[in-house]
Protein backbone atom coordinates (compact mmCIF):
# COMPACT_ATOMS: atom_id res chain seq x y z
CA UNK A 1 0.00 0.00 0.00
CA UNK A 2 1.52 3.49 -1.20
CA UNK A 3 -0.24 5.56 0.27
CA UNK A 4 0.21 8.68 2.89
CA UNK A 5 3.68 6.51 4.32
CA UNK A 6 1.50 3.65 4.56
CA UNK A 7 -0.89 5.00 7.21
CA UNK A 8 -3.66 3.87 5.35
CA UNK A 9 -5.12 0.75 5.11
CA UNK A 10 -5.53 -0.89 1.91
CA UNK A 11 -8.84 -1.06 0.13
CA UNK A 12 -9.86 -4.94 0.70
CA UNK A 13 -9.94 -6.10 -3.19
CA UNK A 14 -10.81 -9.22 -2.87
CA UNK A 15 -10.30 -10.60 -6.37
CA UNK A 16 -7.05 -10.73 -9.04
CA UNK A 17 -8.65 -11.59 -11.47
CA UNK A 18 -6.01 -12.98 -13.84
CA UNK A 19 -5.23 -15.64 -11.42
CA UNK A 20 -9.38 -15.79 -11.69
CA UNK A 21 -9.25 -16.78 -14.96
CA UNK A 22 -6.24 -19.26 -14.53
CA UNK A 23 -9.12 -21.76 -13.27
CA UNK A 24 -12.09 -22.60 -15.03
CA UNK A 25 -14.18 -24.51 -12.93
CA UNK A 26 -16.19 -27.55 -14.39
CA UNK A 27 -19.48 -27.12 -12.91
CA UNK A 28 -20.69 -29.43 -9.68
CA UNK A 29 -23.30 -31.79 -10.53
CA UNK A 30 -26.70 -30.25 -9.57
CA UNK A 31 -27.59 -30.25 -5.90
CA UNK A 32 -29.83 -33.13 -5.38
CA UNK A 33 -32.66 -31.51 -2.41
CA UNK A 34 -29.91 -30.99 0.23
CA UNK A 35 -29.17 -34.89 0.46
CA UNK A 36 -25.90 -34.77 -1.22
CA UNK A 37 -25.08 -38.12 -3.51
CA UNK A 38 -21.17 -39.64 -3.01
CA UNK A 39 -20.63 -38.11 -6.56
CA UNK A 40 -21.55 -34.41 -5.61
CA UNK A 41 -19.16 -34.81 -2.35
CA UNK A 42 -16.14 -36.25 -4.66
CA UNK A 43 -16.70 -33.70 -6.46
CA UNK A 44 -16.77 -30.90 -3.71
CA UNK A 45 -13.43 -32.21 -2.54
CA UNK A 46 -11.91 -32.30 -5.81
CA UNK A 47 -13.00 -28.71 -6.47
CA UNK A 48 -12.78 -27.87 -2.85
CA UNK A 49 -8.99 -27.65 -3.70
CA UNK A 50 -9.36 -25.33 -6.57
CA UNK A 51 -9.13 -21.93 -5.69
CA UNK A 52 -12.21 -20.50 -7.48
CA UNK A 53 -15.02 -23.25 -6.59
CA UNK A 54 -18.17 -22.04 -6.95
CA UNK A 55 -20.05 -21.99 -3.49
CA UNK A 56 -23.07 -24.58 -3.02
CA UNK A 57 -25.56 -22.69 -1.92
CA UNK A 58 -25.16 -21.09 2.17
CA UNK A 59 -28.81 -19.52 1.89
CA UNK A 60 -31.22 -21.22 3.47
CA UNK A 61 -33.69 -21.73 0.08
CA UNK A 62 -36.53 -19.25 0.18
CA UNK A 63 -38.91 -19.40 -2.29
CA UNK A 64 -38.63 -22.59 -4.44
CA UNK A 65 -37.45 -26.10 -3.17
CA UNK A 66 -35.09 -28.05 -5.58
CA UNK A 67 -36.86 -31.05 -7.28
CA UNK A 68 -34.45 -34.35 -6.36
CA UNK A 69 -33.29 -34.32 -9.89
CA UNK A 70 -32.18 -31.55 -11.45
CA UNK A 71 -29.71 -32.58 -14.35
CA UNK A 72 -28.09 -30.37 -16.89
CA UNK A 73 -30.11 -30.75 -20.15
CA UNK A 74 -27.75 -31.58 -23.42
CA UNK A 75 -29.68 -30.52 -25.70
CA UNK A 76 -27.64 -28.13 -26.72
CA UNK A 77 -24.24 -28.21 -27.66
CA UNK A 78 -21.87 -26.13 -26.02
CA UNK A 79 -18.38 -27.82 -27.13
CA UNK A 80 -17.90 -24.52 -29.57
CA UNK A 81 -18.73 -22.07 -26.74
CA UNK A 82 -16.87 -23.61 -24.12
CA UNK A 83 -13.48 -24.43 -26.87
CA UNK A 84 -14.18 -20.62 -27.70
CA UNK A 85 -13.84 -19.37 -24.02
CA UNK A 86 -11.05 -22.08 -23.31
CA UNK A 87 -9.02 -20.18 -25.75
CA UNK A 88 -9.60 -17.00 -24.19
CA UNK A 89 -8.57 -17.96 -20.79
CA UNK A 90 -5.09 -19.44 -22.04
CA UNK A 91 -4.75 -15.80 -24.42
CA UNK A 92 -5.23 -13.84 -21.25
CA UNK A 93 -3.11 -16.17 -19.62
CA UNK A 94 -0.10 -15.83 -21.75
CA UNK A 95 -0.80 -12.21 -21.66
CA UNK A 96 -0.80 -11.23 -18.08
CA UNK A 97 2.65 -13.21 -18.09
CA UNK A 98 3.91 -11.15 -21.30
CA UNK A 99 6.86 -8.35 -20.26
CA UNK A 100 5.25 -5.59 -22.53
CA UNK A 101 2.20 -5.87 -25.01
CA UNK A 102 3.97 -7.25 -28.08
CA UNK A 103 3.48 -4.85 -31.43
CA UNK A 104 1.29 -7.53 -32.84
CA UNK A 105 -0.90 -7.17 -30.18
CA UNK A 106 -0.97 -3.19 -30.49
CA UNK A 107 -1.58 -3.75 -34.42
CA UNK A 108 -4.08 -6.07 -33.98
CA UNK A 109 -6.18 -3.61 -32.59
CA UNK A 110 -8.64 -2.36 -35.21
CA UNK A 111 -12.09 -0.52 -34.42
CA UNK A 112 -13.03 2.50 -32.21
CA UNK A 113 -9.94 4.69 -31.87
CA UNK A 114 -7.45 2.19 -30.57
CA UNK A 115 -7.43 2.61 -26.87
CA UNK A 116 -4.77 0.82 -25.10
CA UNK A 117 -4.80 0.45 -21.43
CA UNK A 118 -1.61 1.65 -20.02
CA UNK A 119 -0.43 2.30 -16.71
CA UNK A 120 -0.34 2.09 -13.03
CA UNK A 121 -4.09 2.46 -12.45
CA UNK A 122 -4.31 -1.17 -14.02
CA UNK A 123 -3.59 -4.51 -12.08
CA UNK A 124 -2.33 -5.95 -15.07
CA UNK A 125 -2.73 -4.17 -17.89
CA UNK A 126 -1.82 -6.36 -20.97
CA UNK A 127 -4.01 -9.06 -19.34
CA UNK A 128 -6.97 -6.62 -19.32
CA UNK A 129 -6.63 -5.43 -22.79
CA UNK A 130 -6.31 -8.96 -24.16
CA UNK A 131 -9.41 -9.97 -22.38
CA UNK A 132 -11.13 -6.92 -23.42
CA UNK A 133 -10.38 -7.82 -27.06
CA UNK A 134 -11.46 -11.28 -26.46
CA UNK A 135 -14.40 -10.46 -24.80
CA UNK A 136 -15.18 -7.80 -28.06
CA UNK A 137 -14.39 -10.72 -30.26
CA UNK A 138 -16.54 -13.54 -29.01
CA UNK A 139 -18.90 -12.42 -25.91
CA UNK A 140 -22.71 -12.92 -26.67
CA UNK A 141 -25.44 -12.10 -24.75
CA UNK A 142 -29.20 -13.24 -25.02
CA UNK A 143 -31.44 -11.12 -23.07
CA UNK A 144 -34.85 -13.26 -22.31
CA UNK A 145 -37.36 -12.04 -24.54
CA UNK A 146 -40.04 -13.23 -21.71
CA UNK A 147 -41.87 -10.61 -19.50
CA UNK A 148 -43.75 -6.99 -20.10
CA UNK A 149 -42.34 -3.39 -19.39
CA UNK A 150 -42.06 -2.06 -17.11
CA UNK A 151 -41.36 -5.12 -15.16
CA UNK A 152 -39.26 -6.61 -17.29
CA UNK A 153 -36.59 -4.61 -20.30
CA UNK A 154 -37.33 -1.44 -18.63
CA UNK A 155 -35.44 0.30 -15.68
CA UNK A 156 -35.09 3.51 -14.43
CA UNK A 157 -33.04 5.86 -16.43
CA UNK A 158 -32.07 8.64 -13.99
CA UNK A 159 -31.41 9.44 -10.47
CA UNK A 160 -29.51 7.30 -8.32
CA UNK A 161 -30.56 3.83 -9.37
CA UNK A 162 -30.18 5.01 -13.40
CA UNK A 163 -27.44 2.63 -14.17
CA UNK A 164 -29.91 -0.08 -13.86
CA UNK A 165 -32.18 1.37 -16.53
CA UNK A 166 -29.05 2.49 -18.81
CA UNK A 167 -27.52 -1.23 -18.38
CA UNK A 168 -31.26 -2.56 -19.47
CA UNK A 169 -31.79 0.19 -22.11
CA UNK A 170 -28.67 -0.78 -23.62
CA UNK A 171 -28.94 -4.52 -23.70
CA UNK A 172 -32.33 -4.31 -25.92
CA UNK A 173 -30.51 -2.22 -28.30
CA UNK A 174 -30.60 -3.93 -31.61
CA UNK A 175 -27.23 -1.98 -32.54
CA UNK A 176 -25.20 -3.99 -29.30
CA UNK A 177 -22.68 -5.94 -30.83
CA UNK A 178 -22.60 -8.36 -27.69
CA UNK A 179 -26.48 -9.10 -28.11
CA UNK A 180 -26.61 -12.81 -29.37
CA UNK A 181 -29.34 -13.20 -32.50
CA UNK A 182 -29.81 -16.81 -31.17
CA UNK A 183 -29.78 -17.98 -27.49
CA UNK A 184 -28.14 -20.47 -28.85
CA UNK A 185 -24.81 -18.88 -29.46
CA UNK A 186 -25.12 -17.09 -26.38
CA UNK A 187 -22.06 -17.29 -23.50
CA UNK A 188 -24.50 -15.26 -21.16
CA UNK A 189 -28.30 -15.34 -20.39
CA UNK A 190 -29.99 -11.83 -18.81
CA UNK A 191 -32.55 -11.72 -17.01
CA UNK A 192 -34.25 -8.35 -17.87
CA UNK A 193 -36.08 -8.23 -14.48
CA UNK A 194 -35.67 -4.95 -12.93
CA UNK A 195 -35.66 -4.23 -9.24
CA UNK A 196 -36.11 -0.83 -9.43
CA UNK A 197 -39.38 -0.98 -11.40
CA UNK A 198 -40.62 -4.08 -8.90
CA UNK A 199 -40.10 -1.81 -6.06
CA UNK A 200 -41.90 1.00 -7.90
CA UNK A 201 -44.84 -0.64 -9.35
CA UNK A 202 -45.62 -3.72 -7.24
CA UNK A 203 -44.24 -3.24 -3.87
CA UNK A 204 -45.54 0.73 -3.78
CA UNK A 205 -48.86 -0.99 -4.57
CA UNK A 206 -49.07 -3.27 -1.35
CA UNK A 207 -46.16 -2.47 1.29
CA UNK A 208 -48.06 -4.80 3.95
CA UNK A 209 -47.04 -7.98 1.38
CA UNK A 210 -43.37 -6.97 1.76
CA UNK A 211 -40.64 -8.25 -0.28
CA UNK A 212 -42.76 -11.60 -0.93
CA UNK A 213 -44.55 -10.44 -4.45
CA UNK A 214 -41.29 -9.02 -5.67
CA UNK A 215 -39.60 -12.23 -4.66
CA UNK A 216 -42.39 -14.52 -6.58
CA UNK A 217 -42.44 -12.18 -9.39
CA UNK A 218 -38.76 -12.91 -9.89
CA UNK A 219 -39.22 -16.72 -9.23
CA UNK A 220 -41.94 -17.32 -11.69
CA UNK A 221 -39.77 -15.86 -14.07
CA UNK A 222 -36.83 -18.28 -13.35
CA UNK A 223 -39.31 -20.65 -13.64
CA UNK A 224 -40.57 -19.81 -17.08
CA UNK A 225 -37.45 -19.91 -18.51
CA UNK A 226 -36.09 -22.83 -17.15
CA UNK A 227 -39.06 -24.43 -18.52
CA UNK A 228 -39.01 -23.04 -22.02
CA UNK A 229 -35.52 -23.70 -22.61
CA UNK A 230 -32.64 -25.61 -21.20
CA UNK A 231 -30.18 -22.75 -20.44
CA UNK A 232 -31.08 -22.49 -17.11
CA UNK A 233 -30.80 -26.24 -16.07
CA UNK A 234 -27.46 -26.63 -18.19
CA UNK A 235 -25.83 -24.48 -15.91
CA UNK A 236 -28.25 -24.45 -13.04
CA UNK A 237 -27.90 -20.71 -13.73
CA UNK A 238 -24.30 -20.13 -13.38
CA UNK A 239 -24.01 -18.32 -16.69
CA UNK A 240 -27.35 -16.32 -16.05
CA UNK A 241 -27.33 -12.30 -14.84
CA UNK A 242 -29.38 -10.46 -13.11
CA UNK A 243 -28.49 -6.35 -13.44
CA UNK A 244 -29.73 -4.18 -10.56
CA UNK A 245 -28.69 -1.51 -8.53
CA UNK A 246 -31.53 -1.53 -6.24
CA UNK A 247 -30.73 -1.85 -2.04
CA UNK A 248 -32.67 -4.35 -1.78
CA UNK A 249 -31.64 -6.88 -4.82
CA UNK A 250 -29.74 -9.07 -2.40
CA UNK A 251 -32.56 -10.19 -0.83
CA UNK A 252 -35.37 -9.75 -4.20
CA UNK A 253 -32.35 -12.37 -5.67
CA UNK A 254 -32.93 -14.59 -2.25
CA UNK A 255 -35.84 -15.43 -4.38
CA UNK A 256 -33.99 -18.98 -6.43
CA UNK A 257 -31.80 -20.31 -4.53
CA UNK A 258 -29.40 -21.04 -7.75
CA UNK A 259 -30.25 -17.57 -8.92
CA UNK A 260 -28.89 -16.31 -5.36
CA UNK A 261 -25.53 -18.77 -5.47
CA UNK A 262 -24.68 -19.55 -8.97
CA UNK A 263 -25.65 -16.41 -10.92
CA UNK A 264 -23.70 -13.28 -12.20
CA UNK A 265 -25.42 -10.75 -9.62
CA UNK A 266 -24.27 -7.31 -11.13
CA UNK A 267 -25.07 -5.16 -7.98
CA UNK A 268 -24.35 -1.77 -6.48
CA UNK A 269 -25.19 -3.23 -3.23
CA UNK A 270 -22.11 -5.41 -3.35
CA UNK A 271 -22.17 -5.76 0.51
CA UNK A 272 -19.83 -8.60 1.57
CA UNK A 273 -21.29 -9.46 4.73
CA UNK A 274 -24.41 -9.78 3.07
CA UNK A 275 -23.75 -12.75 0.55
CA UNK A 276 -22.05 -10.49 -2.28
CA UNK A 277 -19.44 -12.57 -3.44
CA UNK A 278 -17.23 -11.14 -5.53
CA UNK A 279 -15.78 -13.97 -7.84
CA UNK A 280 -18.90 -14.89 -8.82
CA UNK A 281 -20.93 -11.52 -8.71
CA UNK A 282 -19.96 -7.86 -9.56
CA UNK A 283 -19.97 -4.45 -8.23
CA UNK A 284 -22.45 -2.07 -10.07
CA UNK A 285 -21.01 1.47 -10.37
CA UNK A 286 -24.15 3.63 -8.75
CA UNK A 287 -24.24 6.66 -11.07
CA UNK A 288 -26.58 9.48 -9.90
CA UNK A 289 -27.78 11.09 -13.22
CA UNK A 290 -30.44 13.21 -11.76
CA UNK A 291 -31.87 14.32 -15.10
CA UNK A 292 -31.12 11.34 -16.55
CA UNK A 293 -28.69 13.25 -19.01
CA UNK A 294 -25.43 11.63 -19.86
CA UNK A 295 -22.72 13.66 -18.44
CA UNK A 296 -18.94 13.97 -19.64
CA UNK A 297 -16.15 13.96 -17.16
CA UNK A 298 -14.12 16.96 -16.41
CA UNK A 299 -10.64 17.49 -14.76
CA UNK A 300 -11.61 20.04 -12.22
CA UNK A 301 -9.03 22.78 -11.09
CA UNK A 302 -5.77 21.95 -11.75
CA UNK A 303 -4.12 20.42 -8.26
CA UNK A 304 -2.61 24.10 -7.40
CA UNK A 305 -6.07 25.27 -7.32
CA UNK A 306 -7.56 22.90 -5.35
CA UNK A 307 -7.55 24.89 -1.88
CA UNK A 308 -10.28 22.81 -0.23
CA UNK A 309 -8.53 19.80 1.48
CA UNK A 310 -11.95 16.84 1.61
CA UNK A 311 -15.08 17.51 0.33
CA UNK A 312 -18.71 16.25 1.75
CA UNK A 313 -22.21 16.76 1.11
CA UNK A 314 -24.97 14.60 2.30
CA UNK A 315 -27.16 12.93 4.54
CA UNK A 316 -26.91 10.99 8.32
CA UNK A 317 -27.52 7.86 6.36
CA UNK A 318 -26.32 4.97 8.61
CA UNK A 319 -23.49 4.57 10.73
CA UNK A 320 -20.48 5.31 8.83
CA UNK A 321 -22.15 8.81 7.68
CA UNK A 322 -23.46 9.48 11.46
CA UNK A 323 -19.53 8.85 12.49
CA UNK A 324 -18.43 11.14 9.44
CA UNK A 325 -20.44 13.90 10.32
CA UNK A 326 -20.63 13.12 14.08
CA UNK A 327 -16.83 14.02 14.34
CA UNK A 328 -16.73 16.64 10.89
CA UNK A 329 -19.78 18.44 11.07
CA UNK A 330 -19.70 22.25 12.02
CA UNK A 331 -15.82 22.13 13.16
CA UNK A 332 -15.86 25.44 11.13
CA UNK A 333 -12.38 24.27 9.75
CA UNK A 334 -11.09 25.14 6.10
CA UNK A 335 -9.73 22.18 5.28
CA UNK A 336 -12.37 20.06 5.99
CA UNK A 337 -15.49 20.82 3.45
CA UNK A 338 -18.39 18.97 5.54
CA UNK A 339 -22.00 20.04 5.22
CA UNK A 340 -24.90 17.64 6.22
CA UNK A 341 -27.22 19.26 3.14
CA UNK A 342 -25.24 22.36 0.94
CA UNK A 343 -26.90 25.83 1.80
CA UNK A 344 -28.40 26.80 -1.31
CA UNK A 345 -26.65 28.04 -4.15
CA UNK A 346 -23.43 25.93 -3.89
CA UNK A 347 -22.96 24.05 -6.40
CA UNK A 348 -21.89 20.02 -5.53
CA UNK A 349 -19.90 19.09 -8.41
CA UNK A 350 -18.19 22.37 -8.77
CA UNK A 351 -17.33 22.18 -5.36
CA UNK A 352 -15.83 18.52 -6.02
CA UNK A 353 -13.90 20.16 -8.86
CA UNK A 354 -12.08 21.94 -5.88
CA UNK A 355 -11.27 20.19 -3.38
CA UNK A 356 -8.08 17.72 -2.97
CA UNK A 357 -9.82 14.71 -1.47
CA UNK A 358 -13.60 13.96 -2.16
CA UNK A 359 -15.05 11.21 0.60
CA UNK A 360 -17.30 8.83 -0.44
CA UNK A 361 -18.47 7.36 2.77
CA UNK A 362 -20.82 4.33 2.21
CA UNK A 363 -24.60 5.55 3.42
CA UNK A 364 -27.56 2.93 4.24
CA UNK A 365 -25.84 1.01 1.85
CA UNK A 366 -22.63 -0.01 1.00
CA UNK A 367 -22.24 1.95 -2.49
CA UNK A 368 -22.12 5.80 -2.83
CA UNK A 369 -22.75 7.79 -6.29
CA UNK A 370 -19.46 9.69 -5.05
CA UNK A 371 -17.11 7.19 -6.19
CA UNK A 372 -18.36 7.86 -9.86
CA UNK A 373 -18.94 11.70 -8.97
CA UNK A 374 -15.76 11.86 -7.95
CA UNK A 375 -13.77 11.00 -10.74
CA UNK A 376 -15.95 12.71 -12.69
CA UNK A 377 -14.74 16.01 -10.64
CA UNK A 378 -10.67 15.22 -11.08
CA UNK A 379 -11.24 14.35 -7.14
CA UNK A 380 -9.34 11.91 -5.43
CA UNK A 381 -11.70 9.69 -3.84
CA UNK A 382 -11.48 8.88 -0.16
CA UNK A 383 -13.31 5.29 0.39
CA UNK A 384 -14.87 4.71 3.62
CA UNK A 385 -16.72 1.58 3.59
CA UNK A 386 -16.55 -2.06 4.70
CA UNK A 387 -16.57 -5.34 2.81
CA UNK A 388 -17.16 -3.16 -0.10
CA UNK A 389 -15.37 -4.08 -3.15
CA UNK A 390 -15.15 -1.36 -5.49
CA UNK A 391 -16.27 -1.48 -9.43
CA UNK A 392 -14.03 -3.26 -11.88
CA UNK A 393 -11.76 -4.04 -9.11
CA UNK A 394 -10.71 -6.81 -10.69
CA UNK A 395 -9.28 -4.45 -13.49
CA UNK A 396 -8.35 -1.27 -11.52
CA UNK A 397 -6.01 -1.07 -8.80
CA UNK A 398 -8.02 1.08 -6.88
CA UNK A 399 -5.01 2.11 -4.16
CA UNK A 400 -3.57 3.58 -7.30
CA UNK A 401 -6.33 6.31 -7.59
CA UNK A 402 -8.20 6.15 -4.63
CA UNK A 403 -7.22 6.37 -0.69
CA UNK A 404 -9.04 4.15 1.49
CA UNK A 405 -9.82 5.09 5.23
CA UNK A 406 -11.19 2.37 7.88
CA UNK A 407 -14.48 3.48 9.38
CA UNK A 408 -11.99 3.32 12.76
CA UNK A 409 -9.58 6.07 11.46
CA UNK A 410 -12.39 8.73 10.61
CA UNK A 411 -10.98 10.99 13.78
CA UNK A 412 -7.87 10.97 11.51
CA UNK A 413 -8.65 11.69 8.05
CA UNK A 414 -7.88 15.08 8.11
CA UNK A 415 -4.18 13.92 9.41
CA UNK A 416 -4.09 10.87 7.14
CA UNK A 417 -5.08 13.50 4.32
CA UNK A 418 -2.69 16.19 4.49
CA UNK A 419 -0.12 13.63 5.31
CA UNK A 420 -0.15 12.93 1.44
CA UNK A 421 2.39 14.99 0.10
CA UNK A 422 2.23 16.73 -2.75
CA UNK A 423 4.16 14.55 -5.38
CA UNK A 424 1.74 11.60 -4.38
CA UNK A 425 -1.57 13.68 -4.69
CA UNK A 426 -0.41 14.82 -8.32
CA UNK A 427 0.36 11.07 -9.55
CA UNK A 428 -2.95 10.03 -7.57
CA UNK A 429 -5.15 12.66 -9.44
CA UNK A 430 -3.22 12.23 -12.74
CA UNK A 431 -4.60 8.32 -12.27
CA UNK A 432 -8.21 9.73 -11.39
CA UNK A 433 -8.54 11.26 -14.81
CA UNK A 434 -7.12 7.96 -16.80
CA UNK A 435 -9.80 6.15 -15.33
CA UNK A 436 -12.45 8.49 -15.91
CA UNK A 437 -12.91 6.87 -19.63
CA UNK A 438 -14.14 3.71 -17.51
CA UNK A 439 -17.08 6.04 -15.69
CA UNK A 440 -18.65 7.69 -18.85
CA UNK A 441 -21.87 6.33 -20.26
CA UNK A 442 -22.69 6.56 -23.59
CA UNK A 443 -25.60 5.82 -26.05
CA UNK A 444 -24.96 3.53 -27.96
CA UNK A 445 -22.45 2.32 -25.85
CA UNK A 446 -18.29 2.89 -26.81
CA UNK A 447 -15.20 0.75 -26.03
CA UNK A 448 -14.13 0.90 -22.99
CA UNK A 449 -16.88 2.90 -21.16
CA UNK A 450 -18.74 2.09 -18.28
CA UNK A 451 -21.70 -0.21 -19.72
CA UNK A 452 -18.68 -1.92 -21.81
CA UNK A 453 -16.80 -2.46 -18.41
CA UNK A 454 -19.86 -3.86 -16.75
CA UNK A 455 -20.30 -6.37 -19.61
CA UNK A 456 -16.30 -6.87 -19.09
CA UNK A 457 -17.16 -8.17 -15.35
CA UNK A 458 -19.59 -10.33 -16.41
CA UNK A 459 -17.28 -11.93 -19.47
CA UNK A 460 -14.70 -12.47 -16.56
CA UNK A 461 -17.14 -13.95 -14.30
CA UNK A 462 -18.28 -16.21 -17.57
CA UNK A 463 -14.77 -17.20 -17.73
CA UNK A 464 -14.74 -18.78 -14.50
CA UNK A 465 -17.28 -21.47 -15.66
CA UNK A 466 -17.18 -24.19 -17.50
CA UNK A 467 -20.26 -25.81 -18.72
CA UNK A 468 -19.91 -29.69 -19.07
CA UNK A 469 -20.32 -30.79 -22.79
C1 LIG B 1 -51.66 -6.65 0.78
O1 LIG B 1 -50.90 -7.76 1.16
C2 LIG B 1 -51.36 -8.43 2.30
C3 LIG B 1 -50.34 -9.50 2.68
O2 LIG B 1 -49.99 -10.29 1.57
C4 LIG B 1 -52.73 -9.01 2.02
O3 LIG B 1 -53.22 -9.69 3.16
C5 LIG B 1 -53.66 -7.88 1.63
O4 LIG B 1 -54.90 -8.39 1.25
C6 LIG B 1 -53.09 -7.06 0.47
N1 LIG B 1 -53.89 -5.88 0.26
C7 LIG B 1 -54.40 -5.58 -0.93
C8 LIG B 1 -55.17 -4.32 -1.02
O5 LIG B 1 -54.24 -6.28 -1.93
C1 LIG C 1 -35.67 -27.65 -15.84
O1 LIG C 1 -35.84 -28.20 -14.56
C2 LIG C 1 -37.12 -28.03 -14.02
C3 LIG C 1 -37.09 -28.56 -12.60
O2 LIG C 1 -36.54 -29.82 -12.59
C4 LIG C 1 -38.14 -28.77 -14.88
O3 LIG C 1 -39.43 -28.61 -14.35
C5 LIG C 1 -38.08 -28.19 -16.27
O4 LIG C 1 -38.95 -28.86 -17.12
C6 LIG C 1 -36.67 -28.28 -16.81
N1 LIG C 1 -36.61 -27.55 -18.05
C7 LIG C 1 -36.42 -28.15 -19.21
C8 LIG C 1 -36.38 -27.27 -20.42
O5 LIG C 1 -36.25 -29.34 -19.31
C1 LIG D 1 -5.26 28.68 -10.91
O1 LIG D 1 -4.63 29.65 -10.09
C2 LIG D 1 -3.77 30.52 -10.80
C3 LIG D 1 -3.00 31.37 -9.79
O2 LIG D 1 -3.83 31.75 -8.73
C4 LIG D 1 -4.62 31.35 -11.74
O3 LIG D 1 -3.80 32.24 -12.47
C5 LIG D 1 -5.32 30.40 -12.70
O4 LIG D 1 -6.18 31.13 -13.55
C6 LIG D 1 -6.12 29.37 -11.95
N1 LIG D 1 -6.61 28.37 -12.88
C7 LIG D 1 -7.87 27.99 -12.92
C8 LIG D 1 -8.23 26.98 -13.94
O5 LIG D 1 -8.70 28.45 -12.16
C1 LIG E 1 -23.22 -4.64 5.22
O1 LIG E 1 -23.80 -5.77 5.79
C2 LIG E 1 -23.62 -5.91 7.19
C3 LIG E 1 -24.22 -7.24 7.62
O2 LIG E 1 -25.60 -7.25 7.36
C4 LIG E 1 -24.27 -4.73 7.90
O3 LIG E 1 -24.05 -4.82 9.28
C5 LIG E 1 -23.68 -3.45 7.36
O4 LIG E 1 -24.32 -2.34 7.94
C6 LIG E 1 -23.82 -3.39 5.85
N1 LIG E 1 -23.15 -2.19 5.37
C7 LIG E 1 -23.81 -1.10 5.05
C8 LIG E 1 -22.99 0.09 4.70
O5 LIG E 1 -25.01 -1.05 5.03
Amino acid sequence: MENAGGRVAAIAVPLVVFALVAAAVVLPPAISGGGGSSTTSNNRERHAREHFLRHVPHEPQKASQLPATTRPVKTVSVGAIEEGLARSRAAIRRAAHAEAAPAATRRSFKHGGGFVPRGAIYRNAQAFHRSYLEMEKKLKVWTYREGEPPLAHLGPGADIYSIEGQFLEEMEDPRNPFAARHPGEAHAFLLPVSVCNLVRYVYSFNRTAKLGPLRRHVADYIDVVAHRYPYWNRSRGADHVIVSCHDWAPLVTEANRELYANAIRVLCNANTSEGFVPRKDATLPEVNLADGILRRPTPGLPPSNRTTLAFFAGGTHGAIRKALLGHWLGRDDPDMDVHEYLPPGQDYHALMGRARFCLCPSGFEVASPRVVEAVFAGCVPVIISEGYPPPFGDVLDWTKMSVSVPVARIPELKAILAGVSERRYRVLRARVLMAQRHFVMHRPAQRFDMIHMVLHSIWLRRLNVRLPY
